[in-house]
């Protein structure tokens, strides 16, 4: 069991550096669109200032190559203050002079949040020097960033090595709700797929195949499942290289009496026309960008059934209105159905929230690329690397 906040004793003025992942989505005058990522540190947060600890938050924020100033953690730092008015400063270097006389300043119950942490290229590389900078400023390391714990960079997986460490609620109830999901799953197990590329996809479907009943499969990496069975896909999107690996998943799952569902029609694209058509037979230069009607009924009738379900990644070309529906309807069955659900994965999450189902969802995964890899029975390298009780 990994050690947990719950678990450090006497924080009582003690400098704690927490990771988050405050990677949230900014609309182009930088305002923030979601803060569903910052609501989820909260108990932590609160749980580490209510024990009279000295708080650094630390995150990222998108991809930037250097500073740039469209990618500052400072509306964060603002929208935290919602949360703990009073109780918030924010610097806007990641280490330095400047970081130092601001954690020294800091008292307990204060939070103080730095700036992108990828804006200095130490952080991507796990680089020495940017690690040491980084631990000398706590006394303490807390890892509260499920949604980059695949990752091993300087700020979730060097600075863990150098500090005394610990991870977060948050995380700790992400790592349950997967744990519990895979060790002992409610029957009927339905497992949903989407998204563009198989490739990504692979390991995770063949690992839910040894506990799921049933894994549909939808979005753009379903092509590459229907031309593995010979069925004309017209120029929908594939992966020629992972034909092989579809058929032998399909193969596999016909071993194991795993159903596997694929869609059976398609609200494509004629490319020369230009125009969005409804068919249940790709050909020529028709391009599938959303699961058909049919679809829809054969996926949810099976979503309706289960007692779990999994699922990750949109159905369609999600973020154009013409292709979002297949998604819409299955986000609403899988609120419908009573099951015991987890979704992860941007779009899906998304997709549960613009339903208006989101209440209904048992866990809505902070983590797309880290869920994936937990479902694929890895090990996520910034978990790993905390200290066990
Ligand atoms: C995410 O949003 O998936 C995480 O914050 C990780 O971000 P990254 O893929 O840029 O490392």
């Amino acid at each position: 069991m990994k050690r947990t906040i719950r678990d450090l004793k006497n924080i009582q003025g003690k400098t704690i550096l927490l990771r988050c992942d405050f990677n949230v989505p900014l609309s182009n005058q930088g305002d923030i669109l979601d803060d569903n990522r910052i609501v989820q540190a909260i108990p932590t947060i609160s749980y580490l200032l209510q024990n009279g600890a000295r708080v650094i938050v630390c995150s990222h924020l998108g991809r930037p190559k250097g500073y740039d100033k469209f990618l500052s953690m400072f509306p964060v730092s603002v929208n935290l203050m919602k949360y703990f008015p009073n109780r918030v400063r924010f610097c806007n270097k990641v280490t330095g002079d400047e970081v130092s006389s601001a954690v020294s300043k800091l008292r307990d119950g204060d939070l103080l949040v730095l700036e992108n942490l990828r804006f200095d290229p130490g952080e991507e590389k796990n680089d020495n020097a940017f690690v040491a900078k980084l631990a000398s400023l706590a006394d303490i390391y807390v890892d509260d960033a499920f949604g980059v714990a695949h990752r091993k960079h300087a700020s979730n997986y060097g600075v863990a090595l150098k500090l005394p460490n610990a991870i977060g609620f948050l995380i700790e109830k992400e790592l349950s709700v997967f744990e519990k999901a895979f060790e002992q799953p409610k029957h009927p197990f339905v497992a949903i797929f989407g998204g563009a590329k198989v490739a990504d996809k692979l390991n995770l479907i063949n690992n839910v195949m040894d506990k799921a009943n049933t894994i549909i499969i939808g979005g753009g990496m379903a092509y590459t499942f229907l031309q593995a069975q010979g069925i004309n896909i017209g120029e929908s999107i594939v992966s020629l290289d992972q034909i092989d690996n579809a058929k032998q998943i399909l193969k596999t799952a016909q071993e194991k009496g795993v159903k596997i569902l694929l869609p059976v029609d398609h609200v494509a694209i004629v490319k020369e026309k230009g125009k969005a058509v409804k068919t249940t037979q790709l050909k020529g230069d028709m391009v599938g960008l959303d699961i058909g009607n049919k679809t829809i009924s054969l996926f949810c009738n099976e979503i309706l059934k289960a007692k779990q379900i999994i699922w990750n990644g949109p159905l369609g070309m999600y973020e154009d209105p013409r292709f979002k529906k297949g998604t819409i309807k299955i986000a609403k069955a899988v609120a419908k159905s009573g099951a015991y659900s987890i979704v992860g994965g941007g779009d899906s999450v998304s997709a549960i929230k613009s339903s208006g189902v989101a209440s209904k969802i048992d866990h809505l995964s902070t983590g797309g690329g880290a869920s994936m890899k937990l479902m694929e029975g890895k090990v996520l390298p910034a978990i790993e690397v905390i200290d066990t009780l």
